[in-house]
């Protein structure tokens, strides 16, 4: 945390102030503090919008910087701070950049499996028609790769490395909304129904996204690939299948699905995506210019925010007895009818 750095608190946080304690709370995280720093914490709390530098809240609080970088390192250590000023800073390395880019990636990541559909999910709460309404949604999303992909190869205007890069990860990545498609059919679902069924408003929105980087450079593309890939290591394959065996002993009814997940997760580890295709792009360079990282960054961010309205929107949609699933356009004959 430097002094002219600008620390965001999650905003998945909530905080718990006690007599002599007080405590930031993520998920599977806390931070507690107690004596002197839960005062100067508890206090300072609010000002950590990301719009304020360190210097300053430090200033207006009355300690020192360096008090103040003590007691954000342990908010920072559990990824539930983020230097909302990165890409304004001077790095001595393309790899401290990185570094940086590192904890924005994980510090958003976590931002959205910190959603409420994800909290649901995981605790056996959802009702069969969300998770099964993910899925709808989740197919939308990976078919997609099709044509924003093609998009990425088309605009892709770096070196024949970064096209043969990005080229490469098309031909891989195509077709995988079949196997999403695929299961679903086996959870008792309509594959012509699940395909004409329109995305819900903020998948769209997500699609759309993806295609506007796409088109926008291979800097602001890859940086996505870099969000959908948030931590340094993927979860194991042992890890997924308990993930996805736990998920379908919550969810029989969508068992079919869990598998088609778990089938794409072999696929990718296959492949061994641990690097990252901007990582790579940036390593191959002598340094990051300002107007690089502020196109990262955007992109990033820009992508997570597509990303928490994907999630809340399947929660507020499909959890509701009320409404259609698998979504139908409405047709013109059924318009004349009412
Ligand atoms: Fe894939």
């Amino acid at each position: 945390m430097r002094a002219d750095s600008k620390p965001l608190l999650a905003p998945h946080a909530h905080t718990k102030a006690g007599p002599d304690h007080f405590s930031v709370k993520g998920v599977e995280v806390s931070v507690d503090y107690v004596g002197n720093g839960a005062r100067h914490v508890e206090r300072m709390i609010s000002s950590l919008d990301g719009r304020r530098s360190a210097a300053e809240i430090a200033s207006h609080h009355g300690i020192g910087l360096e008090e103040l970088r003590a007691l954000l390192a342990h908010l920072h250590d559990e990824g539930l701070l983020l230097d909302t000023a990165i890409a304004a800073h001077e790095y001595d390395s393309v790899a401290s950049f990185l570094e940086a880019l590192r904890l924005e990636r994980r510090f958003w990541g976590r931002h959205i499996f910190a959603q409420k559909f994800w909290m649901d999910l995981r605790s056996g709460a959802a009702p069969l028609s969300t998770v099964l309404g993910w899925g709808v949604e989740f197919y939308h999303y990976v078919a997609h790769a099709d044509e924003y992909m093609a998009a990425g190869v088309a605009y892709c205007s770096d070196t024949w490395v970064t096209r043969q890069w990005v080229a490469q990860q098309f031909v891989e990545e195509a077709g995988h909304g079949e196997i999403f498609l695929e299961g679903l059919v086996g959870c008792g679902l309509s594959r012509s129904r699940i395909r004409e069924a329109p995305p819900l408003p903020a998948t769209r929105a997500l699609m759309n996204a993806l295609t506007e980087s796409a088109i926008e450079g291979p800097l602001e593309y890859t940086a996505c690939f870099a969000l959908t890939q948030p931590e340094s290591s993927a979860p194991s394959l042992a890890e997924q299948e308990r993930f996805y065996g736990e998920l379908s002993r919550y969810y029989p009814g969508a068992a079919s699905l869990f598998r088609a997940f778990l089938r794409h997760a072999r696929i990718d580890s296959e492949l061994h995506h641990e690097r990252t295709i901007l990582e790579k792009i940036l390593e191959a360079r002598d340094e990051v210019d300002r107007s690089s990282r502020e196109a990262i960054i955007r992109s990033i961010r820009r992508l997570a925010e597509y990303f928490v309205m994907f999630f809340e929107q399947i929660s507020d949609y499909y959890a509701n007895p009320h409404h259609q699933f698998p979504r139908r356009a409405p047709t013109m004959m059924e318009l004349l009818r009412t």
